[in-house]
């Protein structure tokens, strides 16, 4: 209780540091809802910034049981709930816990003559477009992170235009037409994945979530058969790809292409 009012009492030297003031009410005596038997360690005012050095702060770990017992909205009482990964921090990602990325599967079916080419199967063979990733060199489907606030729609779109139409080297003219011209046909997309992903650069404390929408063209005339495939951002090559199981794609997107697949009854 002593270590509360002394914040209390300095709280007027802390208002300066608009990072600090924040924690005026939750630091000092005990967790709420304890029977005030879950004391907080005690930090003076000037090593609350993670940046001071601070060796002794050794504070306690505590979870309330009415989390530990599991109901819906709580995480498991572990890192990534998906398992170890045999490593710690953050990696390569930016945010801890998941880090949000779309996915666009752009299909259409593979034409010879205009008759839809068959597989082995028996079935129609389905293309889409893959990017090739300039981080790995791996094959993958034109996807990326969504941006702080951004519609997960937006991003399936913007991603597309970058990777595999390279807009950001167009002309804001050539830019605004070819959004323009897909922005419907992306508007009837179906979810075909959402939740984590066998990713690289997944640790025990950050990973990689996606939600993974196809986007189909039916149409021998449709726009997809005109469009001209152009790599660029982080996507190194652009390519039409047939759909078979003899794919081998980046993270888990060769799952994701297998189930577009299925729903569309096609080769695989
Ligand atoms: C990629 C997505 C991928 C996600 C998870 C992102 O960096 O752009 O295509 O699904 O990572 O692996």
């Amino acid at each position: 209780m002593i270590a509360a009012r002394n914040i209390a009492a300095s709280s007027k030297s802390l208002s300066k540091l608009s990072s600090v003031r924040m924690h005026i009410k939750c630091r000092g005596g005990f967790y709420p809802r304890t029977d005030d038997k879950v004391p907080r360690a005690e930090v003076p005012d000037d090593k609350v910034e993670w940046s001071a050095p601070f060796p002794d702060y050794t504070p306690k770990q505590y979870t309330a049981p009415h989390i530990l017992a599991g109901p819906v909205y709580a995480d498991p009482d572990i890192g990534n709930m998906h398992g170890r990964t045999g490593i710690t921090g953050r990696g390569a990602l930016g945010r801890w816990g998941p880090n949000h990325a779309a996915d666009p599967i752009v299909t259409r079916w593979k034409i010879a003559g205009n008759l839809v080419v068959k597989g082995e199967t028996g079935k129609p063979i389905l293309q889409f477009v893959c990017i090739q990733r300039r981080d790995c060199g791996d094959w993958a489907i034109p996807g990326g992170m969504v941006d702080p606030g951004e519609q997960v729609s937006a991003t399936l779109l913007r991603e597309f235009l970058e990777e595999a139409l390279n807009s950001l080297e167009m002309t804001e003219d050539d830019k605004n037409r070819t959004e323009k011209k897909l922005k419907d046909f992306f508007k009837a997309g179906e979810e075909v994945y959402r939740g984590y992903v066998d990713d690289r650069r997944n640790t025990d404390n950050a990973w990689m979530e996606t939600v993974a929408y196809n986007f189909h063209e039916n149409d021998q005339g449709g726009l997809l058969y005109s469009l001209n495939l152009h790599a660029g951002d982080d996507a190194q090559a652009v390519k039409w790809q047939d759909i078979s199981s003899q794919i081998n794609l980046y993270a888990s997107h060769r799952d994701f292409i297998q189930k577009v697949a299925e729903n569309q009854n096609a080769h695989w």
